[in-house]
């Protein structure tokens, strides 16, 4: 199958800009650069100037961190003739649904293998929007058993992508090598001042990681705090050491040859996993509460958590902090109302029922 015509060879824009040469498939999914702004109603709370990166309005149709990493493997997948991308993620992962609804956006089969997290509404709501987008799911009952799962569903659909959870290996970091270059380049524009400190949701990484390595390329003196949501063996400081090595190969090899100019530090913030991946804690409700006090929705997952860190009291004091929104804000209500969720998979039927989705089944009699 040749290449679909807007995947274009060269990189996305600030990648291309500083090398236009670059040897490297990217598809436009999504509207960049997004806004930066001043958060100045969350200033007193957090003893801290507070800016934010509205990566949530990444794309018109799914927002979030997602879109910038799918640009790259979704590409990749264009350019190897695929016409399914299969990948793996919780019940609620926003990974999967914005694999399913880029992937239906360039003609491809989104195949989901999913495991299960505890049920909230949010996590209810992401999986009925997973088949709404036309995503073919398999659900499996440990997240050990998902990428063997997962290989044999792509083997069975013969030319489908395998897209890594969260879309973090080298490429999809790559994406957020872009997005560091991004805010550099804000910074230069004077949208924003140098932030002493980026505050991000850490779970597979790729999104800290690559945000890193792009204010290296581009020289810009900051450090990135990566809070931790998921367990230690998955955010790790190797890693994100892994990741943000395997991106920069990646450019080498696509033809990059800028240098490093400055030292980005990552830190792993470890206070605000509670009792484990999706579990809300006190902190990160509260953050949902503050945050939407001044206008920005967070969910308890990812977000809450990583705004949860904000508030720690002293944590930023006295610093200029960019908090990187990396949840969707775009409205799926209209696309959620129409969903049947009798129409999924029958072995999701009893996730369905414990979430009060389905009514209970009757006993046999
Ligand atoms: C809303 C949100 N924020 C942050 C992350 C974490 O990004 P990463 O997996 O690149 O660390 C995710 C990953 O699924 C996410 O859905």
């Amino acid at each position: 199958m040749p290449p679909r015509p807007d995947v274009q060879a060269h990189g996305p824009p600030c990648l291309r800009a500083l090398c236009p040469t670059l040897d490297l498939p990217w598809v436009p999914l999504g509207q960049f650069p997004t806004p930066v702004e001043r958060l100045s109603g969350l200033d007193e709370a957090t003893g801290a100037e507070v800016w934010i990166k509205r990566d949530d309005r990444s794309g018109a149709l799914y927002g979030g961190n997602k879109v910038r990493k799918l640009e790259l493997l979704l590409a990749r997948a264009c350019v190897d003739g695929d016409d399914a991308a299969v990948t793996i993620g919780a019940y609620g992962s926003h990974h999967a649904l914005a694999t399913a609804i880029y992937a239906r956006a360039l003609g491809l089969r989104a195949h989901l293998v999913l495991y299960p997290q505890p049920l909230t509404e949010h996590v209810l709501d992401d999986l009925l929007l997973d088949h709404a987008f036309g995503a073919e799911l398999t659900r499996v009952s440990h997240p050990v058993f998902a990428p063997y799962r997962s290989e044999r569903v792509a083997a069975r659909l013969g030319s489908a992508a395998r897209i890594p959870a969260g879309g973090s290996n080298a490429l999809g970091t790559v994406g957020f090598v872009e997005a560091g270059l991004e805010l550099a380049a804000q910074v230069a524009e004077g949208a924003l001042p140098c932030p002493d400190a980026i505050v991000v949701a850490a779970g597979t990484c790729g999104t800290a990681a690559g945000i890193a390595l792009g204010c290296e390329l581009a020289g810009l003196e900051t450090r990135v705090v990566a809070v931790r949501v998921v367990p230690r063996l998955i955010a790790n400081g190797l890693n994100l050491r892994r990741l943000r090595r395997g991106a920069l190969a990646l450019l080498r090899k696509a033809g990059l040859g800028a240098p490093l100019q400055s030292r980005v530090p990552v830190t792993i913030e470890t206070q605000q996993l509670g009792r484990g991946y999706g579990a809300s804690t006190p902190a990160a409700e509260d953050a949902v509460r503050r945050m939407a006090a001044v206008g920005i929705e967070v969910e308890t997952t990812y977000t809450g958590k990583a705004a949860a860190a904000l508030f720690r009291p002293g944590a930023f004091a006295e610093q200029r902090v960019l908090f990187w929104h990396t949840y969707s804000s775009v409205d799926l209500s209209s696309t959620l109302a129409e969903v049947d969720p009798r129409a999924l998979p029958a072995a999701f039927r009893p996730v369905l029922i414990e979430g009060g989705r389905l009514p209970a089944e009757e006993p046999c009699p």
